[in-house]
């Protein structure tokens, strides 16, 4: 079964944790379209959506589904998004898609966050996906450079690219991330930085992954 194919299993199973009349979270990214796409299937379901990103504002909206402001919505009770990378205890890579900062927003702002996958996601060790770090255009070089030192990665900025915030990403290779929760708090005090692309100190809750079988975790 191709891996697209997974990532639809995983995003339709993510329905079943839907409850009539709820604002859901809605992240971004390919395995998100999907569970974007099954929503639409249930017009009138849900109350509404917050987004994470304009790229999903614009799908739920194709399919009628009103995206409302995090500001009016309060707490959710669901979030529902994609990874770059899964560990054992559910901490995660993100920012592959650019939207980490309104992603991590909305988990924050979450009391469930549910994580779709495909199995090629899982990994024993966080790192071997660059780890996206959104900053402020004027603090690329600075942030760069402190990022070295502090864990001897190496920063490349992701040319051409503007965040919905406006701005930059630098994705950090040759990373082993043994203790994720202190390179997330270390990373988040560099002057510049906006949002560190690790889901650590708040976690997914529950993570389906799409495989040949799906697997909720
Ligand atoms: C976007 C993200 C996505 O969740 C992540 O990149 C996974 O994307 P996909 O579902 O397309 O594999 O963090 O910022």
């Amino acid at each position: 079964m191709p891996q697209n194919e997974h990532k639809r299993l995983a995003a339709e199973k993510a329905m079943d944790y839907l409850e009539d009349g709820m604002i859901v979270g809605v992240g971004t990214g390919s395995t998100v379209a999907w569970f974007i796409d099954a929503l639409g299937r249930e017009p009138g379901r849900i109350k509404g959506a917050v987004s994470s990103s304009e790229q999903s504002t614009q799908r739920l909206k194709s399919h009628g589904i009103e995206v409302l402001d995090l500001n009016y919505a309060g707490t959710l009770s669901l979030y529902v998004d994609g990874a770059d990378e899964c560990d054992p205890h559910k901490r995660l890579i993100k920012g592959g898609g650019a939207a980490l900062t309104r992603e991590k927003i909305i988990a924050q702002a979450s009391r469930q966050f549910v994580c779709i996958i495909d199995a090629s996601k899982q990994v024993p060790v966080l790192g071997k996906f660059p780890l996206p770090v959104e900053v402020i255009p004027m603090a690329r070089s600075l942030v760069a450079r402190e990022i070295l030192t502090l864990t001897g990665g190496q920063p490349v900025w992701r040319d051409g690219v503007t965040t919905d915030n406006g701005n930059l990403i630098l994705d950090v290779h040759n990373l082993t991330i043994t203790d994720p929760v202190a390179m997330e708090t270390a990373l988040n005090q560099i002057p510049g930085v906006v949002t560190v692309g690790l889901f650590a100190r708040r976690p997914a809750d529950v993570v389906i992954v799409g495989g040949d079988t799906i697997q909720v975790l």
